[in-house]
């Protein structure tokens, strides 16, 4: 039976962002926090590299602002960015509170100090990357996890898949407030009814949109779908991240090679061993990950190659050990010692540096939605992230979300009974083969038509075919019982027509978005920002 929940706060997402904002609310608040699938399901866990920060005392927020703004290709928003960067100390400092175990420096003895260690990654001019080995994200996801469990008033919810929002503009009542949203059950299979004075959606981002990526398969975007068919404007989805170093290997799915290898010496180079990324900039392997990502392609192209090379093997194999220690076992596993040999790269979808429009709170076009971390578009990333900058930007936003719902707490009643989820007009579907067609495809046109680089040929044809799919997997929608693979899919669909849209608007190549038409970059950046119909259109 289909159930109808309350709580003061719903949270979509038990990412680094839902957690952090559970956990600044929890004191006062009753909180749910759901995942779609296992609570470990999103990108958090799985992020090597780590947290950019100032917090070297030769490092300046100045510094950190300057060179996010240089990698973001003139497209970021000032503002969002030195808010974000001058609150990073504090973010780190909630982080070691909480319990992150950090890696410390080393004495000459090999003793640890109280200092932390700091690395460096493209487009920083200073090494100011703390992390946890190269399993950063696991480190601050199993802290914020095991916080959050011992909690009483956060209520941590597996196996839930929101499928929509509830907003009473949907409902036919005035103004846009979001209320709350339709839960499937997936142990249960039913759509449950779960509403909230306060929703925040959490759900990170939609590289899952291409065929080859470095998220695992949480990410479709149902964020940006969720809020878009909620009535929230979405900006700059054209700008599609490509990380340059993942594993190439048959059986490696997603794997990837953190940045911070290159940010400890490791070095590009083709298969005769000759290195290439000097010709392409200054700056060399540490160019921010743009420049790197499509240097990589063009050398792949020119000269029809399967994958280049990343080769820290001229360093100390002892350090290789203990700085990268999931790297050196994951492709231990496959036969590659990476303390002996290079290792096969190719790049693959990333970061999604759109998303759902927020102001400085990550409140949303929707009263009483917010949306924070990956999914949202605060303005930090312009038109390219700076490795290292999105832990960070999920840790600040969950604090300064957490604030103002907190301020408006007064304001807020709980909304009164919700329609439930009518399931009397679909049934279960005999053609299940038809989602998996339409992944498949969805994944593979994006790849190969709005990939690192574009044409307005490959975005007509790319939209040509989202539009068929959007009209053929609304009909499957409205017929059939809904799963998480149908879920999946509408999101996916709706999210590429939104970047196909986004893409064929930037006239010009800027940062993350390159095209063949139109090379150069115009005088004036500016957002691409799309505006949903509304109810009346
Ligand atoms: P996520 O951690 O992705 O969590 C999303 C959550 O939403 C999950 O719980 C998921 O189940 C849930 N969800 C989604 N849709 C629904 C739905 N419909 N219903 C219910 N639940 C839903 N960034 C850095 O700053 N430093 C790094 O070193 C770094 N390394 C990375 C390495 C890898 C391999 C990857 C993939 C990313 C890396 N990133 C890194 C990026 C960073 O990890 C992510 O941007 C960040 O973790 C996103 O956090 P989030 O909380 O927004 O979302
Ligand atoms: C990495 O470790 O290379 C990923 C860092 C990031 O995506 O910010």
């Amino acid at each position: 039976m289909a159930r109808q929940q309350q709580y003061d706060v719903l949270v979509i997402g038990s990412g680094a962002a839902g957690l952090t904002l559970a956990l600044h609310l929890a004191d006062n608040l009753r909180v749910a926090v759901i995942s779609k699938g296992r609570l470990s399901e999103g990108s958090t866990f799985w992020a090597q590299g780590g947290v950019a920060a100032v917090l070297d005392d030769t490092d300046t927020v100045d510094a950190h602002v300057q060179d996010t703004l240089i990698a973001g290709a003139g497209l970021c928003h000032e503002e969002a960015v030195r808010q974000i960067v001058g609150d990073s100390r504090d973010a780190i400092g909630w982080l070691v509170e909480q319990g992150v175990p950090f890696t410390r420096e080393r004495r000459e003895d090999g003793s640890e100090s109280d200092d932390f260690h700091l690395t460096r990654e493209g487009g920083h001019s200073h090494r100011r990357i703390i992390h946890a080995a190269d399993a950063t994200g696991a480190a601050i996801f199993n802290t914020l996890l095991q916080q959050a469990q011992a909690h009483s008033n956060i209520e941590l919810l597996e196996n839930r898949v929101a499928v929509d929002l509830i907003t009473s503009a949907k409902l036919g009542q005035p103004g846009n407030r979001c209320l709350g949203a339709y839960i499937l059950d997936r142990d249960s299979g039913h759509v449950d009814t779960f509403g909230a004075r306060f929703t925040v959606l959490a759900t990170g981002g939609a590289s899952k949109v291409y065929l080859y990526t470095s998220n695992p398969d949480s990410a479709s975007g149902d964020g940006i779908a969720m809020a878009w068919r909620a009535g929230c404007r979405v900006a700059n989805m054209e700008f599609n991240q490509f990380h340059p170093t993942c594993l190439y290997h048959p059986r490696a799915k997603s794997f990837l090679i953190t940045e911070a290898l290159r940010g400890e010496g490791a070095l590009l180079k083709l298969p005769d061993g000759s290195r290439f990324m000097p010709r392409f900039d200054d700056r060399a392997e540490l160019a921010p990950r743009d420049i790197v990502a499509r240097a990589i392609d063009h050398e792949m192209k020119r000269l029809g190659l399967d994958c280049v090379y990343l080769d820290i093997s001229h360093k100390p194999a002892d350090f290789i050990r203990e700085h990268f220690p999931t790297v050196h076992e994951r492709c231990l596993s496959f036969g590659i010692d990476i303390t002996r040999e290079p290792i096969p790269v190719v790049p693959a979808a990333h970061y999604t540096c759109g998303g759902v429009m927020v102001d400085s709170t990550g409140l949303t076009d929707v009263d009483h939605l917010y949306a924070i971390g990956e999914t949202s578009f605060t303005g930090l990333h312009g038109a390219n992230r700076m490795a290292s900058n999105s832990l960070l930007e999920c840790i600040v936003y969950g604090r300064a979300a957490s604030r103002d719902i907190l301020d408006k707490l007064p304001e807020s009643a709980l909304p009164d009974q919700l329609p439930t989820w009518d399931e009397s007009l679909v049934t279960d579907s005999d053609e299940d083969v038809i989602i998996s067609h339409n992944w498949e495809e969805l994944r593979r046109f994006m790849w190969d038509y709005v990939g690192i680089v574009r044409t307005t040929k490959r975005l007509q044809r790319a939209k040509h075919r989202v539009d068929m799919l959007l009209a053929e997997i609304h009909e499957f929608y409205s017929n059939y019982t809904v799963s998480r693979d149908l879920l999946e899919l509408r999101n996916l669909a709706l999210v590429a027509d939104l970047i196909i849209r986004s893409a064929m608007l930037r006239q010009e190549s800027r940062g993350l978005h390159y095209t063949l038409d139109y090379p150069q970059q115009l005088e004036q950046a500016q957002d691409t920002i799309l505006q949903p119909p509304s109810a009346d259109d």
